[in-house]
């Protein structure tokens, strides 16, 4: 790790400087008064551990079980669309930081490289995330993720409409980007940033320029997030059907979803509120977790995300009954600010806090971890 970088604030700040600042209001900014994006934080530092002392913990095992398959290290890389963004090519740094760490990657259907293109040029576990857009555009694209040989496939359903970003009004950030005289000298003042995307092309949405008769309303929806808003259990039902692999399905904040998900045979939620970024007034993830854990724990996956900034939020979370965790924002961080390095130093730092925190609260395996090991409020 460079020795500038002791925490995420350290890459957050970096990447303030590095980006222009209408693209780091869009990674950064959340719903409305973005009330929810600091409730997601609220609610992690309201959360206490309650250790147990003279344990052994020479060694430290980080792993757990997600859906039948074995996870060295429980973290999973967030779809997240238009990192390009960030640094041209983020899609493809993000993925084989991912690979290194041996952790899935999920590929957003606005990602900036085709999922093609993806699955030839990175390896490892390779996820990917559906926008139900037009369901035509939908059907295609599930059959070119099997095709291409994803390993699991994550239906996002909380985007029925877009959230209400103010930032991104208010800087009038769109895709593709149409440059007025005040983002022009944003642009012009982050030099560094202006000539790797010179250089490497600006961001396109290739999962979607290669359909057929829906491309060019698929495209002008997927631009301003207008998605099928009548997407209902029926749809999700027929795509259970029509992809054999792993299927989750993100978005998930009540236990009464989560059981409705598992009577369809869907292999593992997602809890989540999107990183606070579509309605401000929804739970923390964390809040809900124990009750969606306590209903469908033992027979589907959990996995959670929303405002994980350390290692120590994850421990919270596997304590809390999630089976892994996806981390959003803070790969991104490593990503404006140093490129796939930083990805994969943003990882390690996870990782080396989740064992600095085991071993702190007394704690040998992760797998371990249940209600008893946080503080009772
Ligand atoms: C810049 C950005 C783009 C995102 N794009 C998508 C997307 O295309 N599909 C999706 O399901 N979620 C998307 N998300 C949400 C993430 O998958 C994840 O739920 C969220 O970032 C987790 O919160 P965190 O950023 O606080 O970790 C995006 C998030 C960010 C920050």
């Amino acid at each position: 790790m460079k020795s500038a970088f002791f925490g995420i604030e350290d890459y957050r700040r970096a990447a303030q400087r590095y980006l222009p600042r209408m693209v780091f209001d869009y990674i950064e900014g959340g719903a409305d008064d973005e009330s929810g994006l600091k409730h997601n934080r609220a609610a992690f530092e309201s959360l206490r551990f309650s250790p147990s002392r003279l344990t052994d913990v020479r060694t430290r095992d980080l792993s757990t079980t997600l859906a039948g398959q074995r996870m060295e290290l429980p973290l999973i890389v967030a779809p997240m669309g238009l990192t390009g963004a960030c640094r041209p090519d983020g899609d493809i740094m993000l993925a084989r930081a991912a690979a290194r760490a041996g952790i899935p990657f999920v590929l957003s259907t606005a990602s900036n490289v085709s999922l093609e293109d993806l699955a030839r040029r990175a390896s490892g576990r390779l996820w990917f995330q559906l926008y139900v857009v037009h369901p035509e555009h939908a059907r295609a694209l599930t059959a070119r993720a099997l095709a291409a040989d994803y390993e699991a496939l994550v239906l996002t359903t909380d985007v029925t409409v877009n959230g209400h970003r103010i930032r991104d009004l208010r800087n009038g950030f769109s895709v593709p980007m149409r440059l007025n005289p005040r983002m022009a000298l944003d642009v012009l003042t982050h030099p560094a940033w202006l000539t790797r995307q010179v250089v490497g092309g600006f961001p396109t949405l290739p999962n979607v320029q290669t359909e057929g008769s829906a491309n060019l309303e698929v495209q002008a929806a997927l631009l301003q997030r207008r998605m099928d808003a009548g997407f209902s259990w029926d749809d999700l039902a027929a795509l259970r059907e029509s992809w054999p692999r792993k299927l989750f399905v993100k978005g998930i904040l009540s236990a009464s979803d989560a059981a409705r998900c598992r009577a369809l045979g869907i292999d593992g939620v997602i809890v989540s509120n999107h990183g606070g970024r579509q309605l401000a007034d929804f739970p923390a993830p964390i809040e809900v977790l124990p009750s969606i854990a306590k209903e469908v724990g033992s027979t589907t996956a959990i996995i959670v995300d929303s405002g994980f900034r350390n290692g120590r939020d994850v421990v919270k979370a596997l304590a809390s009954g999630a089976n892994a965790v996806m981390l959003g924002r803070a790969l991104l961080y490593g990503l404006a600010a140093r490129g796939e390095a930083g990805v994969a130093e943003v990882l390690a730092m996870f990782r080396a806090d989740m064992e600095r925190t085991l071993a702190l609260i007394g704690c040998a395996r992760a797998a371990a971890l249940d209600r008893t090991h946080l503080a009772q409020r």
